[in-house]
């Protein structure tokens, strides 16, 4: 400590390093990267999408569902960042040191660091799934893993695990938000000391899509469109968009657990531009309002309300329509980009200059107005649900005298085949059953309420 002579300039170099550190956290430029979800028979390789994405598109970034190798290879010297995904039923075996470092050993040395990858993301929204083995091995799955990548001398990897938002108290104002408290101080407290610990990024996937029914189908306020806004009395602050909404209580959550300066990453969030016939919300129209907003909002730095000018990496959820999507058709439709690269509509992520090239089929229809959504309210799966869960969910709601005869073989709900489609009826009828009260709407945490019709083709959800 030569250089230091004395505690004034210890001092002085001490705020100047705070500074530095605030300057890096708050003021980057903010990143856009896409989540690449790759459930279809129709994609053009990794090494044309890599392609793709690092000449025609602004995005620095791609996030997988997985560790797939042929798009790590694809990505090799791209400059484009790779985040990798470890399954959820990976979780409970990777609680050894010398497990993860076999898992980092297969994973990510063979590709590291001719790869930028930058983010092994622990689990998929564990929260939602109430899988008891996976949920309270996370930490000590990520602690392991990042145990693993310091002792192979990694240090550019972060582990994080991503979120979905069913992690609050009640419905309230965002400055109100709290996490659950069933996993405020068991789960969230020591995983958020772990990311302050590691310097890594608390993972959301915030969707204002799946939040309708509980901004009261405020659509405007879901599309970042002029509208009224939300005042919240307890803060003073006035919300123009749900976005930003979710993003604060995210923050006031934390905050309320003395973790408000960890950074939060946004690992997901779109809106599907096209559904059935019962869903008047997944247009074109208003797929092409929530990401072109979103992706403006993104890279102005404005940050929200509770967060002034903080950036927030984001990965728009997805790159391509994925057309073995199980469920309704609007699961199939979050794509920015039709496998044939087309753009479904322009969000603004191509390269300066380039020319948009036309879309083939279908052409976006002019709307009358704002569609609004049908005032009848249905309950449905959280998105990420295991088929295992959906199976109980299934057997439990036709075991209690639901009509399930629309999904049983040669019935108009039958197809297509998957539990999800089927699990989706039968825990809508048993809710209607049930008198639409919302505990029926339960199914110990995997189901929600949304006006979104799920009715398709000759399949009629009453
Ligand atoms: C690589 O990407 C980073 C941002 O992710 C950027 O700052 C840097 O300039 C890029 N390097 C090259 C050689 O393009
Ligand atoms: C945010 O940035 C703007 C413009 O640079 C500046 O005027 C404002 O004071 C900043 N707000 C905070 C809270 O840092």
């Amino acid at each position: 400590m030569t250089l230091f002579t004395n505690n004034h300039s210890f001092h002085h170099l001490f705020l100047f390093l705070l500074l530095i550190t605030f300057l890096h956290l708050f003021s980057s430029t903010a990143a856009l990267g896409v989540n690449y979800g790759m459930i279809a028979d129709n994609l053009p390789s990794p090494t044309e999408v890599a392609n793709f994405i690092k000449t025609q598109t602004i995005f620095d970034s791609v996030k997988i569902f997985d560790s797939n190798p042929d798009v790590l290879r694809a990505f090799a010297n791209t400059n484009i960042s790779v985040s990798v995904t470890v399954a959820n039923g990976e979780i409970p075996s990777l609680t050894t040191v010398r497990a993860a470092r076999r898992w980092v050993n297969a994973h990510i040395r063979p590709f590291h660091p001719q790869t930028k990858i930058k983010y092994i993301i622990v689990g998929n929204e564990v929260l939602l799934l109430n899988n008891l083995a996976e949920i309270n091995n996370l930490l000590p799955a990520m602690k392991c893993l990042n145990r693993a990548l310091h002792n192979s001398q990694i240090q550019d990897i972060k582990v994080t695990s991503a979120h979905a938002l069913n992690i609050f108290n009640g419905l309230t104002v965002p400055s109100l938000a709290r996490f659950r408290i069933d996993y405020a101080k068991s789960f969230f407290a020591p995983l958020l000391l772990f990311h302050r610990r590691t310097k890594s990024p608390f993972m959301i996937n915030p969707y204002p899509y799946f939040e309708l029914n509980a901004i009261g189908n405020k659509l405007d306020f879901a599309l970042f469109k002029r509208n009224p806004g939300l005042f919240d009395g307890h803060s003073g602050k006035t919300y123009t968009n749900a976005f930003d909404a979710l993003l604060d209580k995210t923050f006031s959550a934390m905050s309320a657990i003395g973790c408000g300066d960890v950074e939060i990453v946004i690992g997901e969030t779109g809106w599907p531009s096209q559904g059935d016939g019962g869903n008047l919300v997944a247009t074109i129209d208003n797929a092409l309002s929530y990401n072109g907003n979103l992706v403006r909002e993104i890279l102005s730095g404005n940050g929200t309300p509770l967060m002034p000018n903080r950036t927030f990496e984001t990965y728009i959820f997805g790159l391509f329509n994925e057309n073995q999507k199980p469920g309704p058709l609007a699961e199939k439709n979050w794509g920015l980009f039709r496998p044939d690269f087309t753009p479904v509509y322009n969000a603004g992520v191509l390269r300066n200059g380039r020319p948009v090239p036309t879309p083939t089929q279908p052409q976006p229809t002019p709307s009358p107005a704002t569609p609004v959504p049908s005032g009848k309210r249905f309950c449905v799966p959280k998105p990420g649900v295991t088929d295992a869960q959906l199976q109980s969910n299934l057997d439990y709601a036709c075991s209690q005298g639901t009509n399930c005869s629309p999904i049983q073989p040669g019935g108009p709900c039958a197809e297509p085949p998957t539990t999800r489609s089927r699990a989706t009826f039968a825990m809508n009828s048993f809710y209607r059953s049930k008198g639409e009260v919302d505990s029926a709407c339960d199914f110990s945490g995997t189901a929600q309420i949304t006006t979104v019709n799920p009715s398709y083709g000759n399949c009629h959800y009453v």
